[in-house]
């Protein structure tokens, strides 16, 4: 376990504020997190684990200890019909993406591109391009803090749903996501109906690495490089409203677009709303609504955690104004000691 005091957190999140936490330190094995969280000096102290630091937003310094995931290792088994990988959360999921597509364990290669770790993957469900995590995933192995028992659940355990899991309902404190087990099918079919990528359909051939070269493309061409400019992705998430109401909003807006997702419901997409609000490229400070990918906050160069709080809560103001749809942050926001929320923030 490597430990570093009070040291800055600008380079272990993709926002890239300027900000620090009392104390780093590095997990190399599940036994350093029972250590953190059931031992003196460490038990008192507020802790956060931390991948990739890629879907967070720190609202200031973190008083307490980011506990960096540094579980390594990926061992494999195949049955007639499937590839069987057991991946330690610490690995990085783009280079797993990649990894798969290179050695033919395909399924992975819609979510190429997307920063962050495999341990952090299950918690938001991670998707893009018509794939999400769930659909791959066989099981997710934790550790309970407050047993210090491992447990496997199964991915029908999981509470996988739409930016959503059980490690972000009653697990989120008591579990460290261990490694994940994925299940990719021999038997190949490209998934390509995503606006996107149905144009990949008038190829004679299409391969896993036809599909990875094309969302890696998108990608870059529409999101920020967290490495040049800092940002956490889509900032908010698609909201899911009763499809009457969004039938009152098209009575105004006929053009707008939406999915079905049951009944009664539907999904708007978040960047429709804030581009047709005409926020795309309005600055708070050093903070900025991305010009090409309206859901992306970014972070222009200088911003403070204030711009960027401020940046969304007039985002949301102003496409509620607008449109009566509450906007929700997917990005998670940490206060001094803690998770916070926008709407606490807000209220306080
Ligand atoms: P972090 O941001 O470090 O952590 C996220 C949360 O998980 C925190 O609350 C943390 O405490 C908790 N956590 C992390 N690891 C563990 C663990 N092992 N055990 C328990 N809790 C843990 N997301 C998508 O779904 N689709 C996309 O297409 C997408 N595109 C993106 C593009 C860009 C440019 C960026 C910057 C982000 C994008 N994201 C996307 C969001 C982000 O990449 C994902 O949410 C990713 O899974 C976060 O991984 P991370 O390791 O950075 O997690
Ligand atoms: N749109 C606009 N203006 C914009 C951006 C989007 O009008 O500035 C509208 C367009 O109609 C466009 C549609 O929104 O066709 C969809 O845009 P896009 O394909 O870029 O997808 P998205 O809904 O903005 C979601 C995810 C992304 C994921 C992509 C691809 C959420 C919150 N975001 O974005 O995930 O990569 O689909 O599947 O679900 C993330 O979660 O951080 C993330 C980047």
């Amino acid at each position: 376990m490597k430990i570093h005091m009070d040291t800055s957190l600008k380079r272990i999140h993709t926002f890239g504020l300027d900000v620090l936490a009392k104390t780093i330190v590095e997990a190399e094995c599940p036994e350093d997190f029972l250590m953190l969280w059931r031992e003196a000096p460490y038990v008192c102290q507020p802790k956060l684990i931390v991948g990739e630091g890629s879907n967070l937003l720190f609202c200031g310094n973190f008083e307490g200890i980011v506990v960096l995931n540094r579980l390594k290792g990926i061992s494999i088994t195949e049955s007639t019909t499937h590839w069987h990988l057991h991946v330690a959360g610490g690995e990085s999921w783009h280079e797993l993406v990649m990894w798969t597509v290179k050695h033919g364990m395909l399924g992975l290669e819609n979510l190429a591109l997307i920063p962050g770790l495999v341990g952090s993957a299950p918690i938001q469900n991670i998707g893009a391009y018509g794939v999400e995590f769930d659909k791959r995933c066989e099981y997710v192995d934790v550790l309970s803090l407050s047993s210090g028992g491992k447990v496997r659940l199964l991915a029908a355990e999981c509470g996988f749903g739409y930016r959503d899991s059980v490690f972000k309902g009653k697990l989120k404190y008591d579990t460290v996501i261990l490694a994940v087990g994925l299940m990719l099918a021999k038997a190949w079919s490209p998934v390509i109906e995503y606006s996107a990528l149905v144009e990949l359909a008038e190829r004679e051939k299409i391969t896993a690495q036809t599909v990875f070269d094309k969302v890696c493309k998108i990608r870059r061409e529409k999101l920020p490089d967290p490495s040049v400019t800092g940002n956490a992705g889509s900032f908010f998430k698609n909201p899911v409203i009763l499809k009457s109401m969004a039938e009152q909003i098209q009575l105004e807006y006929p053009m707008m677009p939406f999915y079905h997702v049951g009944d009664n419901l539907v999904k708007l997409l978040a960047g429709w709303l804030i581009d047709q609000a005409g926020l795309k490229g309005h600055c708070i400070g050093g903070a900025a609504v991305h010009e090409k990918q309206a859901p992306v906050l970014i972070n222009s160069g200088k911003a403070t955690p204030t711009d960027v709080i401020n940046l969304a809560e007039y985002v949301l103001d102003t496409v509620y104004q607008q449109f009566a749809v509450k906007l929700e942050h997917e990005v998670r926001f940490i206060g001094r000691e803690h998770e916070i929320s926008l709407e606490t923030i807000c209220q306080s």
